[in-house]
């Protein structure tokens, strides 16, 4: 008997910085065994948000997003069959009405689109990575860890650059590269201290520390941690940055704007200064080295760095199949961030995950700086194959995700398999 939606239910909930966001219980009648499941899943929010993502919240915030969820939504949902995703994500476009959610608010239609496919695995007895991957979903993804940062998570003597981030490429298992991303993030507290007498162990949105440093002082402190770190666990941890330049571009003057740095830099000192990092610092990741709509700066970029770098487009692609096809075209990265919560259903996020990986270009699914404990994207990486995941080191609700990635190794046993890099 297939499991059918009997109630949608949202609820107000806070989120890690203390804001408000929103929680959605689907509850389902049928399945295997049980009567009534449940599934339950809540939306992050960001701060350094791209112009082209949905609407996180309708005008009224995450009150007014209930009260459509109430009115609109769920009495048009209840009946349905859960496992029909597509149906289901179609209907909250259609009912929405509008190209970006700003009726009922992607925050709200994200969570009701994860928590309806939580409910249906649930209602079949199964972990939703099985559900939605099938019998293929053994891959873990590689974690990407936030260890220093800067930008518009952090104060404001702490670098222009949003995140510096450990990658520990050559672990073997999922648990031993979780740990050495909390080694390297130890190791650059101690390295930190070891620079600046005054530091408070103060930390960004993300738990990254976020000391008085400047760009390259940060990047130095990164790289050493991770070499010692990788010399200690006996294997590749290699650096990387989110740059999030939308942040630090002036549209005006057409500048990257560095108040740490007390420089400017046009779009061509932009795209030389990232190549000098790359190659001075070894980096293997650069996410939005550029503003969000260069994709001719992140084209050329990618041509002169794509050998000894993944160039990941975040505010760039959006989660969105439109940009991420028209940067695809060009050459514009070859890799892309995928949040669902920038779109607003899964089946448009799967459906970029699915562009993507047609045209080799590697998936980085991720969190955003307002977490709640929530894990479905733990499930989403190994679900669809993606072989990154960007959820942090540290802090309750990026351990979340962390941990049940944890869990889900130890599941698969001797099947387990860490992801590739198309
Ligand atoms: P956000 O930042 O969640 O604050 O948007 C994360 C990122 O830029 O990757
Ligand atoms: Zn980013």
């Amino acid at each position: 008997m297939r499991a059918v939606i009997k109630n949608i239910i949202p609820r107000k909930i806070l989120d890690s910085r203390g804001d408000p966001t929103i929680e959605i219980e689907v509850v389902v009648r049928g399945g295997r065994g049980a009567n009534v499941s449940f599934g339950r899943a809540a939306a992050p929010s960001g701060v350094s948000k791209g112009k082209h993502e949905v609407i996180d919240f309708p005008e009224g915030g995450v009150d007014a997003s209930i009260k459509k969820v109430r009115g609109l939504i769920a009495p048009k949902l209840i009946g349905i069959v859960a496992s029909e995703q597509e149906k289901i994500d179609g209907l909250l476009h259609e009912l929405d009405g509008t190209s970006n959610f700003s009726k009922i608010g992607g925050n709200a239609a994200v969570a009701i689109s994860m928590a309806v496919a939580r409910a249906a695995a649930s209602a079949l007895g199964k972990p939703l990575y099985r559900y939605l991957g099938g019998g293929r979903a053994v891959r873990l993804p590689h974690p990407l860890g936030n260890v220093l940062g800067g930008g518009a998570h952090a104060g404001k003597m702490a670098p222009d650059i949003q995140e510096f981030i450990s990658i520990p490429f050559g672990a073997k298992r999922f648990v031993d590269a979780a740990f050495a991303n909390a080694q390297v993030h130890k190791k650059v507290k101690t390295l930190i201290e070891a620079e600046d007498m005054t530091f408070t162990g103060g930390k960004g949105d993300e738990a990254a520390w976020a000391p008085n440093l400047n760009n390259l002082d940060a990047l130095g402190v990164l790289a050493r941690a991770c070499e010692e770190v990788a010399g200690e666990v006996g294997f590749e941890v290699r650096p990387g940055l989110d740059v999030a330049s939308t942040s630090m571009y002036n549209a005006k003057k057409q500048k990257y704007v560095y108040e740490r740095g007390s420089v400017n830099r046009d779009g061509g000192e932009q795209i030389d200064f990232i190549l000098k990092l790359i190659k001075t610092y070894k980096l293997s990741y650069v996410e939005d080295p550029l503003h969000e709509e260069d994709f001719d700066g992140f084209a050329e970029l990618t041509r002169k760095a794509k050998k000894q770098c993944l160039i990941c487009g975040d505010d760039l692609f959006a989660t969105n199949v439109g940009r991420l096809q028209k940067g695809l075209k060009v050459g514009a990265a070859n890799a892309v961030l995928i949040k669902p919560n920038q779109i607003g259903t899964l089946s448009d996020t799967l459906a970029a995950v699915k562009l993507a990986k047609k045209h080799d270009c590697v998936t980085v699914v991720s969190h955003r700086s307002g977490e709640t404990p929530d894990e479905t994207i733990a499930h989403l990486a190994v679900a669809w194959g993606c072989p990154l995941i960007k959820a942090g080191v540290a802090g309750g609700e990026r351990v979340a995700k962390l941990n049940e990635l944890i869990r889900i190794e130890e599941e698969l046993g001797k099947e387990a398999k860490m992801g590739i890099l198309q």
